[in-house]
This record gives C-alpha cells, structure tokens and sequence, in this order.
C-alpha cells in the first residue's frame, strides 16, 4: 500500500501500545518512527546529570531553561542523542522514569521538545507517538489516531511485560500507577492529553497487532483512496 507524505499522530493513554503500534505503522508504509516522550525523557537526564532537578524532583526552572538553549537533543541512528552521545538506553531506566512526570508539565520544557519535534516531522513521512501531538505538535496532521483500552487490559500487559525484565509488581499496583499516570498526564495544565476532535479512536483492549494494521488500512484507504 503506498500512501502520500503525511504525518501520522498516535496519542492516547500510557500502556495502550502506542509506541508497538507506531513502530509497527513505520515499518509497514517506510515511515520514520518519532517518540516523542524519548525527547522528555532526554531533557530529565540533562536535568539529572547537571543539578537541576533533586531527589523530590524540585525542579530549578529558571536554570534549566537556560541551560536548553545549548542543549543539542536529536533523534538519531540508535534512537535519542545529547550530541554524539547515545542516551537511549540509559533514558529507559527506572530512575529518569520516576522523575519525567513532572519535567513534563513544565511549559518551558514542553516548547523546547515541541520544537524539536517540529523539525524533525517537517519532512512529513512520520509516525510519531506521544500525549498531544495531534493536538499541540502537529494540529494538522492528516492522521490522528487515539489509543485506548480497558485500564485492567493495560495494567495486565504491563505486568507481563515487567515480568518478562524480571520486575515483579501486584497488578493492583500496576493498575494503581497507571491510573495515577492517566490522572496526571490529563489534568496537567499545560497540553494535557485529550482525543483531538478529528482524531480516530482505537480501542485495542481486544484486538491483536494484525487485526490493529488491518482496521488502520481500511482507515487510510477510505480516507486517501489508496
Ligand atoms: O511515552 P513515554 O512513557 O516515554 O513518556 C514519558 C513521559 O513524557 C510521560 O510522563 C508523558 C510525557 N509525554 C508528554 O507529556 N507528551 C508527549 N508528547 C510525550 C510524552
């Protein structure tokens, strides 16, 4: 299937399989993968590495926002890069996680990876994933799809998937921070994740990969007669 130079936004909700999905979108149509929260993630580490963020994540906005200016965040080969240096794994690991909540509602932060992620969809043929690209990043992205599922469907694969890195967590639990996530990712003043009108909705609670590309080319074919 060959489909025209767009830009193809997946928001929703954390655990859904955005980033599965989207990577999955890439590879079927030859379309560049963009994760957005690997930017955030990026600008916790800097914020971590350089004094500007403590253990109770207080955060030294003033510094920081400074400090962005010179900062050199990219996408590159290996995923995401502070200059040469791939971050990509170490931005994966439980301690950037725990702080990139709140680094996220800062909209100082918010513009600068705004600003990345512009430039780097500017060529079109993107697939990025996140919380408010369709809504904030790209507004006029010629795709928007929203990701849902029951919240006892999300916290059961994200229990499996931590299970299978040898991280063991009641499901309970699970399901507790990933309502605490959805909580804060939805009420956070500054871009907070909501389904843009003109997005589709895609509720995968039981859906497999194969049967999710299958509804998404019915969804391109009708809607760009390829
Ligand atoms: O998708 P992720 O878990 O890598 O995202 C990391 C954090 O960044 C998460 O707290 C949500 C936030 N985020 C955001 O606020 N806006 C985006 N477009 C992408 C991620």
């Amino acid at each position: 299937m060959q489909i025209p130079d767009i830009i193809i936004a997946v928001d929703g909700y954390s655990s859904t399989g955005k980033s599965s999905f989207a990577k999955q979108i890439a590879k079927e149509f030859g379309f560049t993968y963009l994760d957005s929260g690997a930017l955030y993630r990026g600008v916790t580490l800097f914020a971590m590495e350089n004094g500007f963020i403590d253990d109770d994540c207080k955060i030294d906005v003033e510094a920081l926002d400074a400090a962005l200016k010179g900062l050199d965040l990219h996408f590159g080969p290996q995923g995401t890069y502070i200059g040469s240096r791939c971050i990509e794994s170490r931005i994966r690991s439980l301690d950037v996680a725990s702080k990139v909540s709140p680094i996220a509602t800062v909209p100082q932060i918010r513009s600068f990876v705004d600003g990345k992620l512009r430039e780097a969809g500017s060529r079109k043929r993107v697939v990025m994933d996140g919380r408010d690209i369709g809504t904030t990043v790209f507004p006029d992205a010629e795709l928007k799809l929203f990701m849902t599922a029951d919240p006892l469907v999300r916290a059961q694969r994200r229990a499996a998937e931590m299970a299978s890195k040898g991280d063991v967590a009641s499901l309970d639990e699970v399901l507790r921070n990933l309502q605490e996530r959805d909580y804060i990712d939805s009420h956070r003043e500054t871009s907070p994740l909501t389904q843009a009108p003109d997005a589709i909705v895609l509720d995968n609670s039981n859906m497999t990969p194969a049967q999710q590309m299958d509804w998404l080319k019915e969804i391109i074919s009708d809607k760009f007669g390829c």
